[in-house]
C-alpha cells in the first residue's frame, strides 16, 4: 500500500524567536534535522519510489535538501498568510491587535488575519494539492504547521473546529497509510 509522509520543516530561526510566518532559514537544530531525515525515510521506504513536495519557502526547501528523491515545490503549500501580523510574536500581536487576538481565540478556524488568511481559506487553497495527493503513490510533504493540520484533518476526517489545534510537532515524521475506511498512522520522532 502507498503511504503519505508529513513532516514540518526543521526548526527555523523564526521558531527560535517565537515569530510567526516569514521566510527564515533553518536554525542549527533545524539543519541537524535535515541531515538526519534521509536515513529515517530510506529506512522506512526501502527502494520504493517517493516524491518530495515542499512549499516555496526556504525552510521547507532546506529541510528537503539532502533527500535523494524527485522534488516539487508548491506555492499552495506555503504557510497560512498572517497578513499584517507576519513576522510578529503572539505577544506583539496581542498588544497591537487585542480584538483580533481575542477573535482568533473565539473561532480559530474562521478567523482571518488582516490582509491574510484563515484556516478555512487554507483548506480551500489546498483542494488541488489534495486532489493530486489522492492520485499519487508515495509522497513526502515537508510543510508548515497550519498546512499539515489541514491535510492531516482531511485524511483522518477530523472536524473543522478541532483542526487548528492538532498537534504537529517539529522533528517528527507522520506516516499515513490510507485504508478502505480512514488511515493507519505511525509517528517517528528524531531525538534532535
Ligand atoms: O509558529 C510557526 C507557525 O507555522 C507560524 O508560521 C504560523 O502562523 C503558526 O505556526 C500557525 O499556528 P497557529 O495557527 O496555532 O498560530
Amino acid at each position: 500500500p502507498r503511504s503519505i509522509f508529513f513532516s514540518r520543516h526543521g526548526e527555523s530561526q523564526y521558531n527560535v524567536e517565537g515569530k510567526i510566518g516569514g521566510d527564515a532559514p533553518l536554525s542549527a537544530r533545524g539543519l541537524q534535522y535535515s541531515n538526519a531525515l534521509p536515513a529515517l525515510i530510506t529506512d522506512n521506504i526501502g527502494d520504493a519510489p517517493l516524491t518530495v513536495w515542499t512549499s516555496t519557502l526556504q525552510r521547507t526547501i532546506q529541510t528537503a535538501q539532502h533527500l535523494p528523491y524527485t522534488k516539487l515545490t508548491w506555492k499552495s503549500l506555503d504557510e497560512l498568510d498572517a497578513g499584517v501580523c507576519d513576522g510578529m510574536t503572539y505577544e506583539e500581536i496581542e498588544q497591537a491587535y487585542p480584538e483580533d487576538f481575542a477573535n482568533r481565540d473565539e473561532d480559530k478556524f474562521n478567523y482571518r488575519y488582516r490582509g491574510g488568511e484563515s484556516y478555512r481559506d487554507v483548506v480551500v487553497r489546498l483542494e488541488p494539492v489534495i486532489m493530486e495527493l489522492e492520485r499519487q503513490e508515495n509522497i513526502l510533504i515537508i510543510g508548515h504547521q497550519a498546512i499539515l493540520r489541514c491535510l492531516y484533518a482531511y485524511f483522518h476526517n477530523l472536524p473543522q473546529a478541532d483542526l487548528p489545534y492538532i498537534k504537529i510537532p517539529l522533528h517528527t515524521v507522520i506516516k499515513l497509510t490510507p485504508k478502505a475506511y480512514g488511515c493507519d498512522e505511525e509517528r517517528y520522532t528524531l531525538p534532535i
